[in-house]
Protein backbone atom coordinates (compact mmCIF):
# COMPACT_ATOMS: atom_id res chain seq x y z
CA UNK A 1 0.00 0.00 0.00
CA UNK A 2 1.30 3.39 -1.17
CA UNK A 3 -0.30 6.60 -0.76
CA UNK A 4 0.87 8.36 -4.19
CA UNK A 5 0.65 12.60 -3.63
CA UNK A 6 0.08 13.88 -7.49
CA UNK A 7 0.15 17.48 -8.86
CA UNK A 8 -3.02 17.64 -10.48
CA UNK A 9 -1.79 20.93 -12.52
CA UNK A 10 -3.60 24.61 -12.46
CA UNK A 11 -6.83 23.79 -13.58
CA UNK A 12 -7.10 22.36 -17.00
CA UNK A 13 -7.49 18.94 -16.76
CA UNK A 14 -5.59 17.58 -19.25
CA UNK A 15 -2.44 19.57 -17.93
CA UNK A 16 -1.99 16.68 -15.50
CA UNK A 17 0.76 14.30 -15.95
CA UNK A 18 0.43 10.47 -17.80
CA UNK A 19 1.57 9.36 -14.85
CA UNK A 20 -0.46 10.93 -12.43
CA UNK A 21 -3.41 10.67 -14.30
CA UNK A 22 -2.23 6.68 -14.47
CA UNK A 23 -2.61 6.28 -10.57
CA UNK A 24 -5.56 8.60 -10.51
CA UNK A 25 -7.39 5.68 -12.87
CA UNK A 26 -6.45 3.27 -10.66
CA UNK A 27 -6.15 3.67 -7.33
CA UNK A 28 -9.09 2.87 -4.75
CA UNK A 29 -8.85 5.66 -2.75
CA UNK A 30 -8.85 9.22 -3.84
CA UNK A 31 -8.13 12.22 -1.66
CA UNK A 32 -8.76 15.56 -3.27
CA UNK A 33 -8.26 19.50 -2.68
CA UNK A 34 -11.45 20.63 -2.63
CA UNK A 35 -13.13 22.86 -5.92
CA UNK A 36 -9.41 23.38 -6.89
CA UNK A 37 -9.14 19.93 -8.45
CA UNK A 38 -11.23 19.55 -11.74
CA UNK A 39 -13.89 17.42 -11.41
CA UNK A 40 -13.10 15.82 -14.90
CA UNK A 41 -9.99 14.28 -12.99
CA UNK A 42 -11.94 12.91 -10.57
CA UNK A 43 -13.96 11.19 -12.90
CA UNK A 44 -11.32 8.66 -14.44
CA UNK A 45 -11.24 7.40 -10.41
CA UNK A 46 -11.90 3.87 -11.08
CA UNK A 47 -16.06 2.20 -9.81
CA UNK A 48 -16.17 2.15 -6.27
CA UNK A 49 -13.75 4.71 -5.22
CA UNK A 50 -13.58 5.96 -1.87
CA UNK A 51 -13.60 9.83 -2.86
CA UNK A 52 -13.05 12.19 -0.02
CA UNK A 53 -13.02 15.95 -0.30
CA UNK A 54 -10.01 17.12 2.24
CA UNK A 55 -11.15 20.60 2.10
CA UNK A 56 -13.51 20.69 5.36
CA UNK A 57 -10.77 18.31 7.18
CA UNK A 58 -8.02 18.96 9.88
CA UNK A 59 -4.71 17.20 9.40
CA UNK A 60 -5.89 14.69 11.57
CA UNK A 61 -8.87 13.40 10.10
CA UNK A 62 -6.69 13.12 6.84
CA UNK A 63 -4.21 10.93 8.45
CA UNK A 64 -6.83 8.82 9.84
CA UNK A 65 -8.11 7.91 5.94
CA UNK A 66 -4.38 7.46 5.29
CA UNK A 67 -4.13 4.69 8.14
CA UNK A 68 -7.97 3.57 7.23
CA UNK A 69 -6.27 2.80 3.90
CA UNK A 70 -3.17 1.35 4.96
CA UNK A 71 -5.32 -1.19 7.24
CA UNK A 72 -7.20 -1.90 4.23
CA UNK A 73 -4.10 -2.09 1.83
CA UNK A 74 -5.49 -0.19 -0.49
CA UNK A 75 -3.18 2.63 -2.36
CA UNK A 76 -4.38 6.28 -1.95
CA UNK A 77 -4.09 8.67 -5.23
CA UNK A 78 -3.51 12.15 -2.93
CA UNK A 79 -4.42 15.38 -5.58
CA UNK A 80 -3.30 18.63 -4.66
CA UNK A 81 -3.41 21.52 -7.31
CA UNK A 82 -0.53 22.66 -9.28
CA UNK A 83 2.70 21.32 -8.23
CA UNK A 84 3.52 19.52 -4.73
CA UNK A 85 6.75 21.64 -3.93
CA UNK A 86 5.33 24.84 -3.30
CA UNK A 87 2.26 25.79 -0.80
CA UNK A 88 0.54 22.27 -1.48
CA UNK A 89 1.04 21.69 2.71
CA UNK A 90 2.16 17.62 1.25
CA UNK A 91 5.00 18.26 4.22
CA UNK A 92 3.69 18.10 6.98
CA UNK A 93 1.20 15.09 5.64
CA UNK A 94 4.42 12.99 4.88
CA UNK A 95 6.37 13.80 7.85
CA UNK A 96 2.60 12.00 9.50
CA UNK A 97 3.31 9.21 6.68
CA UNK A 98 6.85 8.37 8.00
CA UNK A 99 5.89 8.27 11.51
CA UNK A 100 3.18 5.95 10.48
CA UNK A 101 5.43 4.10 8.41
CA UNK A 102 3.09 4.48 5.24
CA UNK A 103 5.35 4.96 2.53
CA UNK A 104 4.37 7.35 -0.17
CA UNK A 105 5.51 8.51 -3.93
CA UNK A 106 5.40 12.09 -5.04
CA UNK A 107 4.36 12.74 -8.74
CA UNK A 108 4.76 16.58 -9.87
CA UNK A 109 2.28 18.94 -11.66
CA UNK A 110 2.42 22.08 -13.57
CA UNK A 111 2.59 24.69 -11.54
CA UNK A 112 0.15 27.60 -11.58
CA UNK A 113 3.07 30.36 -12.73
CA UNK A 114 3.27 28.12 -15.19
CA UNK A 115 0.09 28.03 -16.67
CA UNK A 116 0.09 32.29 -15.69
CA UNK A 117 3.19 32.17 -17.94
CA UNK A 118 1.60 30.52 -20.13
CA UNK A 119 -1.61 32.56 -20.49
CA UNK A 120 0.41 35.78 -21.04
CA UNK A 121 2.39 34.40 -24.22
CA UNK A 122 5.57 35.07 -21.87
CA UNK A 123 8.93 33.55 -21.25
CA UNK A 124 10.35 34.51 -17.73
CA UNK A 125 13.41 35.34 -18.44
CA UNK A 126 14.66 36.94 -20.98
CA UNK A 127 18.84 37.54 -21.75
CA UNK A 128 20.25 40.08 -20.37
CA UNK A 129 16.46 41.39 -18.40
CA UNK A 130 16.00 38.84 -15.77
CA UNK A 131 17.02 35.51 -14.83
CA UNK A 132 15.67 34.97 -12.08
CA UNK A 133 12.17 34.15 -10.88
CA UNK A 134 11.02 34.71 -7.20
CA UNK A 135 7.83 32.20 -6.27
CA UNK A 136 6.92 34.03 -3.12
CA UNK A 137 3.80 34.91 -1.44
CA UNK A 138 2.59 38.03 1.19
CA UNK A 139 1.88 37.20 4.82
CA UNK A 140 -1.54 35.22 5.45
CA UNK A 141 -3.61 34.83 8.81
CA UNK A 142 -2.41 31.26 8.41
CA UNK A 143 1.38 32.05 8.14
CA UNK A 144 3.76 35.04 8.63
CA UNK A 145 6.66 35.65 6.13
CA UNK A 146 10.12 35.10 7.49
CA UNK A 147 11.44 39.05 8.04
CA UNK A 148 14.06 38.20 5.19
CA UNK A 149 11.60 36.95 2.69
CA UNK A 150 9.52 39.91 2.62
CA UNK A 151 8.39 41.61 -0.80
CA UNK A 152 10.62 44.70 -0.40
CA UNK A 153 13.60 42.29 0.07
CA UNK A 154 13.17 40.30 -3.14
CA UNK A 155 11.69 44.11 -5.01
CA UNK A 156 15.99 45.11 -4.25
CA UNK A 157 16.78 42.08 -6.98
CA UNK A 158 14.34 43.75 -9.76
CA UNK A 159 13.52 39.90 -10.47
CA UNK A 160 10.73 38.90 -11.94
CA UNK A 161 8.19 38.49 -9.47
CA UNK A 162 5.50 35.54 -9.20
CA UNK A 163 3.34 36.29 -6.10
CA UNK A 164 0.74 33.90 -4.67
CA UNK A 165 -2.05 34.06 -2.38
CA UNK A 166 -2.06 37.50 -2.58
CA UNK A 167 -4.55 39.27 -4.68
CA UNK A 168 -6.99 40.13 -1.88
CA UNK A 169 -3.67 42.47 -0.58
CA UNK A 170 -2.94 43.83 -4.20
CA UNK A 171 -2.80 47.80 -3.27
CA UNK A 172 -0.51 46.53 -0.72
CA UNK A 173 1.51 44.71 -2.58
CA UNK A 174 1.70 47.78 -5.18
CA UNK A 175 3.08 50.00 -2.52
CA UNK A 176 6.19 48.03 -2.01
CA UNK A 177 7.15 47.07 -4.92
CA UNK A 178 7.04 50.74 -6.60
CA UNK A 179 9.71 52.22 -5.28
CA UNK A 180 11.90 49.98 -6.70
CA UNK A 181 9.92 48.77 -9.97
CA UNK A 182 8.85 51.89 -11.19
CA UNK A 183 5.18 53.17 -12.30
CA UNK A 184 6.17 51.71 -16.12
CA UNK A 185 7.22 48.16 -14.96
CA UNK A 186 5.51 45.66 -16.88
CA UNK A 187 2.67 43.92 -14.69
CA UNK A 188 -0.27 41.14 -15.43
CA UNK A 189 -2.57 39.16 -13.27
CA UNK A 190 -3.59 35.55 -14.09
CA UNK A 191 -6.75 34.71 -12.66
CA UNK A 192 -7.43 30.40 -13.06
CA UNK A 193 -5.05 30.22 -15.62
CA UNK A 194 -6.23 27.74 -17.96
CA UNK A 195 -9.66 26.74 -16.68
CA UNK A 196 -12.36 27.29 -19.06
CA UNK A 197 -12.86 30.93 -17.44
CA UNK A 198 -9.55 31.84 -17.24
CA UNK A 199 -9.12 35.54 -17.08
CA UNK A 200 -5.92 37.95 -18.18
CA UNK A 201 -4.84 41.41 -16.88
CA UNK A 202 -1.97 43.03 -18.51
CA UNK A 203 -0.66 46.81 -17.67
CA UNK A 204 1.73 48.05 -15.41
CA UNK A 205 2.60 48.48 -12.05
CA UNK A 206 1.01 52.17 -11.78
CA UNK A 207 -2.14 50.53 -13.76
CA UNK A 208 -2.93 46.83 -11.83
CA UNK A 209 -4.53 47.41 -8.85
CA UNK A 210 -7.68 49.89 -10.33
CA UNK A 211 -7.56 47.22 -13.12
CA UNK A 212 -7.87 44.15 -10.95
CA UNK A 213 -10.65 46.20 -8.59
CA UNK A 214 -12.47 47.00 -11.89
CA UNK A 215 -12.48 43.15 -12.87
CA UNK A 216 -13.68 42.46 -8.94
CA UNK A 217 -10.88 39.51 -9.24
CA UNK A 218 -10.46 37.16 -6.18
CA UNK A 219 -8.95 34.09 -4.63
CA UNK A 220 -7.08 31.82 -7.59
CA UNK A 221 -4.86 34.47 -9.04
CA UNK A 222 -1.13 35.46 -9.60
CA UNK A 223 0.50 38.17 -9.86
CA UNK A 224 3.52 38.85 -12.42
CA UNK A 225 5.67 41.82 -11.95
CA UNK A 226 8.80 42.46 -13.82
CA UNK A 227 10.47 43.44 -17.17
CA UNK A 228 10.34 40.35 -18.71
CA UNK A 229 6.59 40.27 -19.18
CA UNK A 230 6.70 43.17 -22.11
CA UNK A 231 10.78 42.50 -23.11
CA UNK A 232 10.76 43.10 -27.21
CA UNK A 233 14.31 44.41 -27.56
CA UNK A 234 16.20 41.56 -26.23
CA UNK A 235 19.81 39.66 -27.78
CA UNK A 236 19.10 36.08 -28.87
CA UNK A 237 20.05 33.53 -26.52
CA UNK A 238 23.13 31.61 -26.81
CA UNK A 239 21.34 27.80 -27.42
CA UNK A 240 20.48 28.79 -30.90
CA UNK A 241 22.89 31.12 -32.10
CA UNK A 242 25.20 29.95 -34.79
CA UNK A 243 28.63 30.47 -33.50
CA UNK A 244 28.00 28.89 -30.15
CA UNK A 245 30.01 25.65 -29.49
CA UNK A 246 27.91 22.76 -27.65
CA UNK A 247 28.56 19.40 -26.86
CA UNK A 248 26.30 17.79 -29.54
CA UNK A 249 26.05 20.80 -31.99
CA UNK A 250 29.44 21.45 -32.98
CA UNK A 251 29.84 25.06 -34.82
CA UNK A 252 29.09 25.96 -38.41
CA UNK A 253 33.27 27.15 -38.45
CA UNK A 254 34.28 23.85 -37.34
CA UNK A 255 33.18 21.96 -40.40
CA UNK A 256 28.98 22.53 -39.64
CA UNK A 257 29.24 18.75 -37.47
C1 LIG B 1 -2.07 27.22 -2.03
S1 LIG B 1 -1.31 27.93 -3.43
C2 LIG B 1 -1.08 26.49 -4.43
C3 LIG B 1 0.05 26.62 -5.41
C4 LIG B 1 0.22 25.36 -6.23
N1 LIG B 1 0.74 24.27 -5.42
C5 LIG B 1 1.13 25.55 -7.46
O1 LIG B 1 1.98 24.71 -7.73
O2 LIG B 1 0.93 26.53 -8.16
C6 LIG B 1 -2.67 28.72 -4.17
C7 LIG B 1 -2.27 29.96 -4.93
O3 LIG B 1 -1.65 29.58 -6.15
C8 LIG B 1 -2.07 30.44 -7.18
N2 LIG B 1 -2.86 29.64 -8.13
C9 LIG B 1 -3.18 28.34 -8.05
N3 LIG B 1 -3.83 27.94 -9.17
C10 LIG B 1 -3.91 29.02 -9.97
C11 LIG B 1 -4.46 29.26 -11.26
N4 LIG B 1 -5.04 28.29 -11.97
N5 LIG B 1 -4.36 30.51 -11.77
C12 LIG B 1 -3.75 31.51 -11.09
N6 LIG B 1 -3.22 31.34 -9.87
C13 LIG B 1 -3.30 30.12 -9.31
C14 LIG B 1 -2.91 31.55 -6.54
O4 LIG B 1 -2.04 32.60 -6.19
C15 LIG B 1 -3.44 30.85 -5.32
O5 LIG B 1 -3.74 31.79 -4.31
Amino acid sequence: MTVHFIGAGPGAADLITVRGRALVERCPVCLYAGSIVPSEILSWCPPGVRLVDTAPLDLDAITAEYARAHGNGEDVARLHSGDLSIWSAMGEQIRRLEALGIPYTITPGVPAFAAAAAAIGRELTVPEIGQSVVLTRTSGRASAMPETERLAVFARTKATLAIHLSIHVIDKVVEELLPFYGEDCPAAVVWRASWPDERVIKGTLGTLAAMVRAEKLERTALILVGQTLAARDFRDSALYSADYDRRFRPSAREGGR
